[in-house]
């Protein structure tokens, strides 16, 4: 390849290729043609992107694909039980079989969907990830979690199912809105904080406004993903490790809950999540206030919220703290890292400390 990379993912049983760089849509039926059992593809794709996902499907029909496009309206509202049924019964008045796959090509959202649909649809097909957000591609397409929310709660529906091909072509992100941008990059400055000093060197490094230069960036999202990957491969099902993920995600899910889900976006939930987190961090493990002092700049310079709106109240974030589904058996798990790098999982920090770290966020 002229420019980008092709990672060799193994998660479990699974085995596929991860490919990442600019122009890889044009090429989507030979990066598909040796994987494909069936001959027939199903891609969904979010309406916003619907110009890609045409030139998706006529890569596959290249290559000697039946292919047939379905879109779904784009927003967290799609990711719902009522939209699997709808998509199973394109699926099954398309004659899509066991052997055929699901071509998934949009966000998180989308991805999340697809997914679902192609781990139930006939208790599963083959899934293909086309991410074409910055979050998408250095999380959700990564480490086979799919499924749809329940008025009752985010993803409390879904299964683990791993993709046989993920597609990032990075040239897809130049219609993506700054907000979103900025919203996958406070994934990527969770990743800095997780692997290493001279990762989060780079992404403190990183120039406004995003996405920044092309060839850095592609290396960026493949090491994003490889650190992902990374991680998922030892632990598929989230019995430890993969829990680090969380990172920022325990006050973070807490903001985004008690705002409404709509005063901050996830990722703008995330970055003071990461603050909070790194606060907490100072007391329990000693973290030099470098990090934070150094993390929130970041933030601040791509336009991620670093002081929280004072109309939501530290009882509300708390409250909704203890109602998420990652906070079990009434335990407050924590990640929290003593440098970059350096990962502490802990459970039931000081309530004293986690209120702290709110507060502090208010401007
Ligand atoms: N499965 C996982 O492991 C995992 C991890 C993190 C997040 N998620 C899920 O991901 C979702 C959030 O994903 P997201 O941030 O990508 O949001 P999203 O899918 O809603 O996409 C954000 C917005 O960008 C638009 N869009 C997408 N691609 C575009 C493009 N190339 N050009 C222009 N507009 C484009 C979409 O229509 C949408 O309005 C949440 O539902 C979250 O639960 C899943
Ligand atoms: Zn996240």
């Amino acid at each position: 390849m002229a420019s980008g990379h092709v990672l060799e993912a193994r998660i479990g049983v699974s085995e596929f290729p991860v490919f990442i760089g600019p122009g890889l849509i044009g090429r989507m039926g030979e990066l598909w043609t040796p994987r494909a059992d069936g001959g027939a593809a199903l891609v969904v794709h979010d309406e916003a992107v619907g110009g890609i996902a045409d030139r998706v499907a006529e890569g596959l029909r290249e290559a000697g694909q039946r292919v047939e496009t379905v879109p779904v309206a784009s927003g967290e509202s799609s990711k719902s039980l009522s939209e699997v049924e709808r998509l199973t019964r394109v699926a099954a008045r398309a004659r899509i079989r066991r052997r055929d796959a699901v071509v998934a090509v949009g966000g998180g959202v989308l991805g999340d969907l697809a997914g679902f649909l192609a781990a139930s649809y006939q208790r599963g097909i083959g899934l293909v990830h086309v991410p074409t957000t910055l979050l998408a591609m250095v999380d959700s397409a990564i480490g086979g979690k799919t499924g749809v929310d329940l008025p009752e709660g985010k993803n409390y529906v879904g299964a683990i199912w791993q993709p046989r091909l993920v597609v990032m072509d990075t040239e897809t992100l130049e219609s993506l809105p700054q907000r979103q941008l900025s919203c996958g990059f406070a994934e990527v400055v969770k990743y800095g904080l997780l692997e290493s000093p001279e990762l989060f060197e780079r992404i403190d490094a990183w120039p406004d406004p995003l996405p920044g230069p092309r060839e850095e960036l592609i290396d960026l999202i493949r090491d994003c993903v490889l650190h992902k990957l990374r991680v998922v491969s030892e632990d598929e099902f989230e019995t430890g490790l993969r829990a680090s993920l969380n990172l920022g995600h325990t006050v973070g899910h807490g903001i985004e809950a008690a705002g409404g889900y709509d005063r901050y976006q996830h990722g703008e939930a995330i970055s003071l999540g990461l603050l909070a987190a790194l606060r907490i961090a100072e007391r329990m493990t000693g973290l030099d206030p470098v990090w934070r002092a150094r993390t929130r700049a970041v933030l601040a310079r791509h336009r991620l919220p670093v002081t929280l709106d004072p109309t939501l109240s530290t009882e509300a974030i708390l409250d909704a703290m203890g109602r998420d589904k990652k906070a079990d058996a009434g335990a407050l798990n924590m990640v929290l890292i003593g440098a970059p790098g350096d990962i502490r999982l802990r459970q039931n920090p000081p309530m004293e400390m986690v209120v702290q770290a709110i507060e502090e966020l208010h401007p």
